[in-house]
């Protein structure tokens, strides 16, 4: 028999059936999960399978359904013990290729929780899931060891082990998504305020269980325009299943309606909706909606929930996680806000297909800047495919992209919510990207479009000061031109952009925590002078780039 079945094993918690139907939506192939067919044959729980009939009973229902799968074109996880029992590695490696997803047993214990539906964590407290963890772990080792391939899983995502193991496999290419509605979620850890990010492709109709899971009962739904009016209807829609009272209200679009008097408007709706502390905001829109009306949410009644429905890029991978909310005064951007985490984030990737080419393009730079700053794997997967990224219309690769970006957001919040250190490493870019949006009046320039060029900027600043090896900045400017995305600083005298950096954080002799890279994949913050930052011969050597590309 030809080997062709793909077996996953490894511990429970290792990931198998998430990586599995990933890895197989990508190499176009079925997905098994074997205990849920063992199920599905038996009609009964594997956890009351163990109990009634015994472990031994349930080992050949598993060696029957891996007779059934053998040798077929199927992507199959396995259960824990399935390799260990006698003969079963003989059999697997005969008519597949065996694949071991490995992780540390904390790893695997904060995967499986209480161990719910696990018979051989049943009735364990948590030191004696992790004890028992590691000592099945020790049992089985050895078999596990003898997969054609190894993976350590221990702090990886989903879409990122499912994309290596398809290379290492030597997958021939993907396809697309038929079913849809796959999920992923990225959880933003913040103690008792913990939430989570849900991410999948046709979900706004789900968007209902996720208000629901909150425990609201009544939902207002803001929007502008042109979102309320291709996507408002479902919301309501999928609420209203869900057994929400639920109405919805636009507010005009545009960044110049995020002020106060917005706000005001918003709280006489909140008032005349009667929201109460059991209610809750649901911000339908780009970073935009999300910011004024979590701003709302977060002083109506001092604070009711706020659930994001981010339908731009850049607010699905950042502005709609980490809880930042506000709005603009005449004086200056984002004045006034609060910290207001939301109660969950709901990401369905198939409204991006209406957004206009240049705000999708826009909010790439923010991806990629996600990826030059901490995920090198994200980055290099951008690198292999941001043109299929951007057609959208391999649900699967999306959802990976997003996954990937959103991760370093939630645990950058997650680690540094009130951005006290890490999370100034978001900022990467924006100093310059601050400068030219403000020397342009705001006008004609998107904020990711300031940011792809303020990040080639202080790419360039990060060799030239020896931090990053030399081609870190071209790589990273050769991406973003591929999106689309202007990599070059506008025209205006050094002066005026010192004078940009000076408003930008008030004094020119104090210093600004300017981000830099040490590399793809890795930032870092220095104090400089905005003179450092923009050193006389700083401008000529952006010209010397510049020109070294026209060559
Ligand atoms: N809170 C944060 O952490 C944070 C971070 C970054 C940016 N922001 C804020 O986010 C805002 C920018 O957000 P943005 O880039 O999402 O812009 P945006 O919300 O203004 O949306 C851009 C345009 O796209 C339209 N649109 C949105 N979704 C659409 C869809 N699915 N189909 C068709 N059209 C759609 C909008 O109506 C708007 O015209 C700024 O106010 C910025 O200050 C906040």
């Amino acid at each position: 028999m030809a080997r062709r079945t793909i077996w996953l094993v490894g511990m429970m918690g290792a990931g198998k059936s998430a990586v599995g139907a990933a890895l197989a939506r990508r190499l176009g192939r079925r997905f098994v999960d074997a205990d849920a067919e063992i199920e599905a044959r038996a009609g009964r729980s594997v956890a009351a399978l163990f109990s009634e009939e015994g472990e031994a009973a349930f080992r050949v229902r598993e060696r029957a359904v891996i007779e059934a799968l053998a040798g077929s074109d199927a992507v199959v996880a396995l259960g824990g013990g399935a390799v260990a029992q006698p003969g079963a590695r003989e059999r697997l490696t005969a008519s597949g290729y065996l694949v071991w997803l490995r992780a540390e047993p904390r790893t695997l214990l904060a995967r499986v929780g209480r161990g719910e539906g696990r018979p051989l964590l049943a009735g364990l407290d948590e030191a004696g899931r992790l004890a028992r963890l590691g000592e099945l772990l020790a049992a089985r080792e050895a078999h596990y060891a003898a997969a054609d391939l190894a993976l350590d899983t221990d702090g990886r995502l989903v879409g990122e082990l499912a994309e290596e193991l398809a290379a290492r496999l030597g997958g021939k290419g993907r396809q697309g998504d038929a079913l849809g509605g796959a999920e992923r979620t990225v959880p933003v850890e913040l103690g008792e305020r913990r939430y989570e990010v849900r991410i999948g492709w046709g979900t706004l109709a789900r968007l209902g269980e996720t208000v629901a899971a909150t425990g609201a009962k009544r939902a207002l739904v803001v929007s502008v325009p042109p979102v309320g009016r291709r996507y408002g209807a479902a919301a309501l829609r999928s609420l209203r299943a869900a057994g929400l009272r639920a109405t919805r209200l636009e507010v005009p679009d545009g960044d110049r309606t995020k002020n106060l008097r917005q706000v005001a408007r918003l709280y006489e709706a909140f008032a005349d909706a009667g929201l109460d502390r059991s209610s809750v905001v649901v911000a339908l829109g780009g970073g935009m909606v999300g910011d004024l009306a979590g701003f709302a949410a977060a002083t109506w009644l001092r604070g009711i929930a706020v659930v994001q429905v981010p339908t731009t890029l850049l607010a699905m991978i950042d502005s709609s996680v980490g809880g930042k909310t506000g709005v603009n005064l005449k004086r200056g951007k984002n004045l006034v806000g609060a910290f207001h985490q939301p109660r969950a984030v709901h990401v369905d990737a198939a409204l991006l297909r209406s957004l206009p080419r240049r705000v999708l393009a826009a909010g790439m730079a923010e991806v990629i800047k996600h990826g030059a700053i901490r995920a090198p794997a994200l980055f290099e997967l951008l690198e292999r495919d941001i043109e299929r990224v951007m057609a959208l219309e391999d649900p699967g690769l999306v959802i990976d992209v997003l996954e990937q970006a959103v991760a370093v957001k939630a645990v950058v919040v997650g680690l540094d919510e009130r951005e006290q250190g890490l999370r100034v490493l978001l900022n990467f870019g924006h100093t310059l990207g601050h400068a030219v949006e403000a020397l342009r009046g705001y006008r004609g320039v998107l904020h990711g479009e300031a940011v792809s060029m303020g990040m080639v900027f202080a790419a360039r600043r990060s060799e030239a000061l020896g931090i990053a090896p030399e081609g870190t900045a071209a790589r990273l400017a050769a991406l973003l031109r591929r999106a689309g995305l202007p990599t070059e600083l506008p025209e205006f005298p050094r002066r005026a952009y010192l004078s940009a950096l000076g408003v930008d954080k008030k004094k020119r002799e104090a210093r600004i925590r300017f981000v830099v890279l040490k590399g793809i994949g890795e930032a870092d913050t220095l104090p400089l002078l905005p003179e450092e930052i923009l050193p006389p011969a700083g401008l000529a050597a952006r010209q010397r780039g510049a020109q070294g590309r026209a060559r």
